[in-house]
């Protein structure tokens, strides 16, 4: 087996949920985007300054990427820093405790591959689709980074990366729990709301 086949099904469930039809659509609004990158900064911020593991390769962090991403948006929206901590939601500060939890490399490593190999995968899918310049899916010599992911890995994680799924799938439902359909895709009317505040 693989870890790929052993969480298929939590990766399906994933993809099934509103979030990432509006992620894929071509079509999130810059807001909604940006709470999703505060909250997808959090949860890495949180693994990369895990005290007690260390990513395998410096290489695959991704919270300064995220950062900038953050940040351009920001720019663009005329928003300020001070609210970064309102958007994060249940699930992310759950996960931010949980990942302090972590006691072993093996169960480290599961967050890794879920997360990052994701990113390496499916997220230069997601990158085409998404505002700003996405800094976040940009890695230097991906390849390389996926072969180390593997090298680490093994079948025996797989009930920690359903973990991970869980959480990670979680927040795509809040994301998507807006029923304002407005607030999460763009909208031709847009400009005028985003003039006048609506
Ligand atoms: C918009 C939603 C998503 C889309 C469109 C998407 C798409 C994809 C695609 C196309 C691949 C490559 C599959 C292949 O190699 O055959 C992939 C791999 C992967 N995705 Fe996603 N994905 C999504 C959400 C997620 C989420 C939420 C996670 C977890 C945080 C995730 C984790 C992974 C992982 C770990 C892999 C690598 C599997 C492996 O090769 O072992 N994906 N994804």
């Amino acid at each position: 087996m693989s870890l790929k086949k052993l969480t298929m099904k939590q990766h399906t469930n994933a993809e099934r949920q509103k979030f990432a039809g509006v992620l894929m659509s071509g079509k999130i609004s810059d807001r909604a985007y940006l709470r999703y990158l505060k909250n997808q900064y959090y949860c890495y911020y949180a693994l990369e300054n895990n005290t007690k593991f260390n990513l395998p390769d410096d290489r695959l962090k991704r919270s300064e990427k995220i950062l900038e991403d953050v940040r351009e948006l920001q720019h663009k929206l005329y928003e300020s820093n001070r609210d970064m901590a309102d958007a994060l939601t249940e699930s992310t500060l759950k996960y931010g405790s949980y990942v302090d939890t972590i006691k072993t490399k093996e169960d480290f490593m599961a967050h890794v591959y879920v997360r990052y190999l994701g990113d390496l995968r499916g997220g230069q899918m997601i990158s085409k689709k998404v505002p700003g310049s996405g800094k976040y899916y940009e890695f230097d010599e991906p390849e390389e980074l996926a072969n180390t992911i593997y090298r680490n890995i093994n079948d025996d994680m797989a009930d920690e990366a359903k973990k991970v799924f869980e959480f990670a799938t979680k927040l795509f439902v809040e994301m998507g729990s807006d029923e304002r359909k407005s607030l999460l895709e763009e909208t031709p009317t847009d400009g005028y709301a985003l003039m006048t505040g609506c």
